[in-house]
């Protein structure tokens, strides 16, 4: 081991997670991703550093005011939904270099072969691989470098987010191997209640997102009550009652997604939602649902609306958690260039 550089095996406690400005939040965003980030920002235990991964975004195409527009309004929806600038670092990806640069020592660590086994790199590039972007490609590495450029410790994200981590675990592993240190860690995906994957409202076999083209399939942060309560109407359902059990909802992909949103937004366990509406026909259930989205959605949206009336005010906050963010990243990529056998600027 080289005796110049410190390494530990205990690591401080940090939370590390991102969300994509490209296109606007979902109700999967907010329950699998952004509610968690709220809460681990409110328990304490943790240092909590949350980031717009724009970088990512551009992966695929990204109309450049479009970009803009989200990044700011994924801020917005942050700082909305409970997410306090100065409880939490928040920035976004591209003020914070060391992401692009740990990302190609990185690219120089993992495998071809585990980018390949990728599933969200199969489903974005489809067919035509040979015309997805590079940036597609090695996403994967990106990513373990926003979380280990913190030598974050938990991670909170979607079950769609699963084996992105295990990578992470990997280049963790590969690097403290190949140089022979303890210096990143392993770090714990934090996948956990009743919503950590929120599926569509018109197939309750396909994940809810933001890029699906029927906008009726998704509840997105900014529509109105009008609109989440027509979405809800209008969800593709059984014609069961509900059972009062959980046992009762296998095979029923819709009616289990409708519990698991009520179960997530009235932060109760599905269990206990079932007791009490076991036996109701989604005629009764879905208005009582349709209330309980509206009463919690609508302050975050009226809050991000605004919010987005005073870019300049999203544009200084950013800027103060690039600055944050960078005084925390900086010394670990030094560390890291001198593992690797860089010689630093004197
Ligand atoms: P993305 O919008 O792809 O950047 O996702 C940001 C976060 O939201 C990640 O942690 C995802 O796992 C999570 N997420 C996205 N869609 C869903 C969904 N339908 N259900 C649960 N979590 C989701
Ligand atoms: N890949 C994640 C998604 O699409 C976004 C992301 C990028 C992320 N970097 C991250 C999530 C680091 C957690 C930690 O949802």
């Amino acid at each position: 081991m080289n005796e110049a550089v410190q390494t530990s095996s205990s690591f401080t406690p940090r939370v590390f997670s991102g969300i994509q400005p490209s296109g606007g939040l979902t109700l999967g965003n907010y329950l699998g991703a952004m509610k968690r980030f709220v809460d681990m920002q409110n328990q304490g235990a943790f240092q909590t550093v949350y980031c717009m991964v724009d970088l990512h975004a551009i992966t695929v195409w990204q109309d450049p005011e479009k970009l803009r527009h989200a990044t700011r309004e994924l801020c917005a929806g942050f700082i909305a939904a409970g997410i306090d600038p100065d409880k939490s670092i928040l920035f976004n990806q591209s003020q914070v270099a060391e992401h692009a640069q740990l990302a190609w020592i990185f690219n120089c660590v993992a495998r071809m072969g585990w980018m390949q086994r990728m599933t969200q790199w199969k489903d974005k590039a489809g067919k035509n691989q040979q015309n997805a972007s590079l940036g597609l490609f090695a996403y994967p590495a990106l990513m373990a470098a926003d979380i280990l450029v913190y030598r974050a410790t938990h991670v909170p994200v979607g079950e769609d987010q699963k084996q992105h981590l295990e990578l992470t675990r990997d280049v963790a592993i590969k690097f403290n191997h190949d140089y022979g240190v303890d210096f990143f860690p392993i770090t714990e995906p934090v996948i956990e209640g009743a919503a950590t994957r929120v599926m569509s409202l018109r197939d309750g076999s396909r994940k809810m997102s933001k890029s699906d083209p029927s906008d009726a399939s998704r509840i997105n942060m900014t529509d109105d009550a009008d609109t989440i309560a027509k979405k809800i109407r209008k969800a593709k359902t059984d014609p069961d009652a509900l059972p009062s059990e959980a046992d009762g909802l296998q095979d029923r992909p819709e009616a289990r997604n409708l519990v698991n949103i009520y179960a997530a937004l009235s932060e109760q366990p599905v269990d206990q939602v079932l007791r009490d509406m076991g036996g109701k026909q989604f005629s009764q259930f879905k208005p009582i649902l349709s209330d309980l989205a509206v009463d919690k959605l609508s302050p975050i949206s009226t809050e991000m609306a605004r919010l987005m009336q005073d870019p300049a005010e999203i544009d200084r906050i950013l800027g103060h958690g690039a600055r944050q963010a960078r005084a925390l990243a900086a010394p670990i990529l030094q560390k890291t260039y001198d593992i690797v056998g860089m010689i630093s600027a004197r």
